[in-house]
């Protein structure tokens, strides 16, 4: 497959045809990884750059692994230790990194929008690891994966995301994901974490977890993202997980084998319960860090064969 584009910067550019080969691509990846095998020869020769101007575990280091896996050179720039911290605009930053003719370049801003301007400015293939609130494709990329293995199929199922709507790139990138491949899509929380004219993706509003949860076959629960809110949006952590906080009481109410998910990092307690977050056969937050590697391979493939290799 080639991709629409030579960057990844949303799922809004992509068909559901491009999420349904893509998805092929990372299962097929992901079975890969699970023998332990590994294909350097896809990206051999090729520099992947990490920039990261945000906090990162997960998606960072699923990069770096995706990268080398597939036999690039990978290297990670992070924020406080670049010149960015001495005041380099973005910009500049972009015209140095274009200098060491860099085939790929992975970031993550906290300004919506920061990667489709560096898009612009450099020869390499950009994709977004997630800007502002706007969008975290390869997020919505690796739990629509996790969501296929389970249930075989996204379309005609009931999706539920929990909790900070507002704030959550994962959200608008999964409701942008799922409502393209046919799932229908709720979205559960207090008033002042939904933003006004969310319908217009799609999808309804819950303010009740026992109304938002029933009959769903997949539940997921995002963090509240404290460091994108001004002013108190909630009355306290504590009161939130009183009504929105994913535990079993709740869960009851969505199907008897509906999936629990979350995209990391977990406030357990607050978003979720601890036993909710490792229980055995409902949670499949482990799988989700696990498809991450083989979605952003199989991205990183892609992205290689359609980009024009640097002479
Ligand atoms: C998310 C992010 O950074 O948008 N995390 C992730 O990539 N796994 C969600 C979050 O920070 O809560």
């Amino acid at each position: 497959m080639r991709m629409p584009t030579r960057h990844l910067l949303g799922i809004e550019s992509l068909h559901p045809r491009d999420i349904s080969a893509l998805l092929d691509l990372a299962e097929s990846y992901a079975l890969l990884n699970r023998s332990g095998k590994t294909r350097r020869d896809v990206l051999r020769g090729r520099t992947l750059i990490n920039l990261f101007f945000e906090d990162s575990t997960r998606t960072r280091t699923s990069f770096e692994l995706a990268g080398k896996r597939l036999g690039a050179d990978v290297i990670n720039m992070s924020v406080s230790t670049s010149s960015v911290s001495k005041g380099e605009t973005l910009l500049d930053t972009a015209a140095t990194l274009n200098a060491m003719n860099c085939d790929l370049l992975v970031v993550r801003h906290k300004s919506s929008g920061a990667p489709a301007l560096l898009a612009q400015k450099v020869d390499a293939a950009v994709i977004n690891a997630g800007d502002g609130m706007h969008e975290h494709p390869t997020q919505a990329l690796l739990d629509a994966l996790t969501i296929r293995r389970h249930k075989g199929t996204l379309e005609g199922l009931t999706v539920a995301i929990c909790g900070d709507i507002a704030h959550s790139r994962v959200a608008r990138s999964n409701i942008l994901l799922l409502t393209a491949m046919g799932s229908t899509v709720r979205v559960v929380g207090p008033p002042t974490l939904i933003p006004s004219g969310i319908e217009q993706f799609g999808v309804t509003i819950h303010h009740d977890m026992a109304d938002g949860l029933r009959g769903a076959d997949i539940v997921m629960a995002l963090r509240l993202q404290t460091e994108r809110m001004s002013g108190g949006l909630i009355p306290s952590a504590r009161e939130f997980f009183t009504f929105y906080g994913l535990d079993a009481a709740k869960l009851a109410h969505a199907r008897p084998d509906a999936l629990v998910m979350h995209p990391g990092p977990m406030n357990r307690g607050v978003e979720i319960d601890s036993q909710i977050a490792d229980h055995a056969t409902r949670s499949v937050i482990r799988e989700q860090v696990e498809m991450g590697v083989a979605v952003r391979m199989a991205v990183l493939d892609v992205l290689a064969r359609t980009a024009t290799p640097n002479a």
